[in-house]
């Protein structure tokens, strides 16, 4: 008896420029890393380890840049929001002073809260956890 030889299995899809689009991540997908940097930028800032802070602070900046690209529905506000919280924050980081940056983190997250809302959103209310992160030793690097 002789079996038909067997056609090797394609280890990768192809996919269509229009299904690759399903893989571009929106907003539900980059706000929760947003949320987790924003945790690990202000204990940054604490701890005094500046490179750090503007390492999570540009981050932020950059999934901001993305999110305003792939969804035009919240372009305009993206844009905004980096051009006056994001910035404000940077500037307080490019200082090293820790009660601007305070002041500018938590009137970020106000901002970022009444957006949430504005959008039908009020149900994500976004709160800086009491602890640090876990995974991260802050100590600053002379
Ligand atoms: C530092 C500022 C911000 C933080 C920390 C933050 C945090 C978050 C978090 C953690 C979530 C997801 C909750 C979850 O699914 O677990 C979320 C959702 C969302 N945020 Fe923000 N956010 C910020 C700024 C903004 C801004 C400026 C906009 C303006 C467009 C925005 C729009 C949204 C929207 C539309 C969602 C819902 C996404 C979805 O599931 O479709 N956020 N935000």
């Amino acid at each position: 008896m002789t079996s038909e030889p067997t056609q090797p299995r394609p280890t990768r899809r192809q996919f269509t420029l229009e299904e690759l689009n399903r893989f571009v991540p929106g907003l539900g997908t980059l706000m929760p890393e947003i949320g987790t940097r924003a945790w690990k930028l202000y204990y940054a800032a604490e701890a005094g380890n500046w490179r750090h802070a503007e390492f999570q602070a540009a981050e932020i900046q950059g999934l901001m840049n993305i999110g305003a690209m792939t969804r035009p529905l919240y372009e305009e506000s993206l844009k905004s929001f980096t051009a006056t919280h994001i910035a404000k924050l940077r500037e307080a980081i490019a200082n090293k002073d820790f009660e601007a940056f305070a002041v500018a983190f938590d009137e970020m997250i106000i901002a970022a809260n009444e957006i949430h809302t504005s959008l039908g959103r009020d149900y994500i209310v976004w709160m800086l956890p009491d602890t640090p992160p876990p995974d991260l030793d802050f100590t600053p690097k002379s």
